[in-house]
């Protein structure tokens, strides 16, 4: 089944979604587990700031909020990037809605013509993960150890999409 959803600006009011997001397990298997309750409010409070680059998902249909996707600055092998990464409800999975997300999401960061590459870094074992990579055009360059959270490491897909190329 296909839906129809677009991005809004992420909200200090969001608090709720993000802790269903990053609170639980499951949501949170391939990503380092569960952040605590105090880690998840600092989060929400970052994504809400003006600079922020991270969007709640919206279901058009329906108002409902039924995930995240985002990209901020990074340094990566000596070069500031930009990394993206996204998350939807369990109930609302296996419809598209990461990946026309995280389509809507690209578009945004090529308008700025500021940073040239956007990169995802699944988890190897993430399959849904790497298919939206594959699907949307980005380049597998490379597997690699990736830290998050900060401290622990995970074999990851370090894809990545040129922003300047024509999309
Ligand atoms: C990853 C995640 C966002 C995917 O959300 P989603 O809305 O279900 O993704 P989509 O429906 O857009 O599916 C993406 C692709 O994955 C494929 N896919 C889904 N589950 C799969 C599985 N178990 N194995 C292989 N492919 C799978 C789908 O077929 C689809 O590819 P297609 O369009 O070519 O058919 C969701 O599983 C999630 O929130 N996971 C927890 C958070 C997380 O790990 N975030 C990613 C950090 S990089």
């Amino acid at each position: 089944m296909q839906s129809r959803v677009h991005l809004e600006r992420w909200s200090a009011a969001d608090l709720p979604l993000l802790e269903k997001l990053l609170g639980d397990p499951a949501m949170t298997r391939h990503i380092g587990g569960p952040e605590s309750a105090e880690k998840i409010a600092e989060r929400n409070a970052r994504f809400a700031r003006p600079e922020s680059r991270m969007f709640k998902i919206v279901d058009d249909a329906t108002g409902e909020a039924v995930g995240s996707v985002g990209y901020w600055e990074k340094e990566w092998r000596g070069e500031l990037v930009y990394e993206t990464g996204w998350s939807v409800l369990p109930a609302f999975q296996g419809r598209g809605i990461a990946a026309a997300a995280t389509e809507q999401l690209v578009a945004a960061a090529r308008s700025e013509r500021k940073r040239r590459y956007l990169h995802a870094f699944p988890s190897i074992a993430n399959a849904p993960s790497n298919a939206i990579c594959r699907k949307l055009g980005f380049t597998l360059v490379d597997e690699c150890d990736f830290e998050y959270p900060k401290g622990s490491f995970m074999r990851c897909n370090d894809w990545r999409l040129d922003l300047f190329a024509a999309g």
